[in-house]
């Protein structure tokens, strides 16, 4: 029996203009699994989360998400999106802007446990432009899955922030994964690989290689996953 995913990407290409930003990628994510994206800066990354929550178009290919091709709207409620750059209202409170996302979502009822979950409940009053840009990551996070979603979709979340929250950050994404949410992650900072389950190795808009971070390894020949990752890239180059 073939398998559902939550996430399947097909052999996806994507140009802006005469630029190729994704040349056929192939990728698939299962229910509750945390699958991270790595690749370095312009490697694709942000337009493939683009392609998998709809808001762009794939030239060639097709992105399905719960068993729906996308674009699709119906699907949008399902999906929660940490973009890369902070979209916060600066002027609103963070209860405010929780729950004007909850609000967009009909998930009004989810508003105290997302605030909670990343510790601002006690500042859910604080104006987020008075806030340090770790606790904004955070208010950005609770923005992005304050209505449950079924797939939450993590666009360099970690990017910025201290040691201390990077740690915290994982623990709340574990703890959703293991209550069924899946999730993809960007990231090119490698220290962050062997958090995620399965990895997808991105360059010049194309998946240099995929696995577990111990699979990684073994194809890179390196117990170091940046140099096993140098490695991959540096073969398909020549
Ligand atoms: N809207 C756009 N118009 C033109 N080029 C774009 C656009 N979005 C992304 N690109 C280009 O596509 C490539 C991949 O970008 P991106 O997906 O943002 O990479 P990453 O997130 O991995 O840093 C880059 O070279 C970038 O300049
Ligand atoms: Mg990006």
């Amino acid at each position: 029996m073939s398998e559902t995913y939550t996430v399947s990407v097909e052999d996806v290409s994507k140009s802006f203009g005469a630029f190729k930003a994704l040349n056929g990628v192939t990728l698939r994510v299962r229910q509750g699994e945390i699958y991270g994206l790595l690749g370095p800066n312009g490697a694709g990354k942000t337009t493939l989360i683009r392609l998998i929550c709809g808001l762009l178009e794939a030239h060639a290919g097709t992105v399905t998400v719960l068993g729906q091709r996308m674009p699709n709207v119906g699907v949008l409620r399902h999906i929660g999106y940490m973009t890369q750059q902070a979209a916060l209202y600066p002027a609103l409170s963070v209860e405010e802007n929780v729950r004007f996302f909850a609000a967009i979502n009909g998930a009004e009822d989810g508003v105290k446990e997302a605030l909670e979950l990343v510790q601002l409940y006690d500042r859910r009053g604080s104006v987020v432009a008075t806030l340090s840009g770790g606790m904004r990551q955070r208010c950005s996070l609770a923005c992005a899955l304050v209505h449950r979603p079924e797939l939450l979709l993590l666009d360099e979340p970690t990017v910025g922030i201290d040691p201390q929250l990077r740690v915290q950050f994982w623990e709340y994404f574990r703890s959703m994964a293991a209550a069924g949410t899946t999730m993809v992650v960007s990231s090119h900072v490698m220290d962050e690989a062997d958090r995620c389950q399965r990895l997808g190795l991105i360059q010049y808009g194309r998946l240099l290689a995929e696995g577990t971070p111990a699979e990684i390894r073994g194809q890179g020949g390196s117990q170091n996953l940046e140099e096993a990752f140098l490695a991959l890239a540096g073969r398909r180059e020549s």
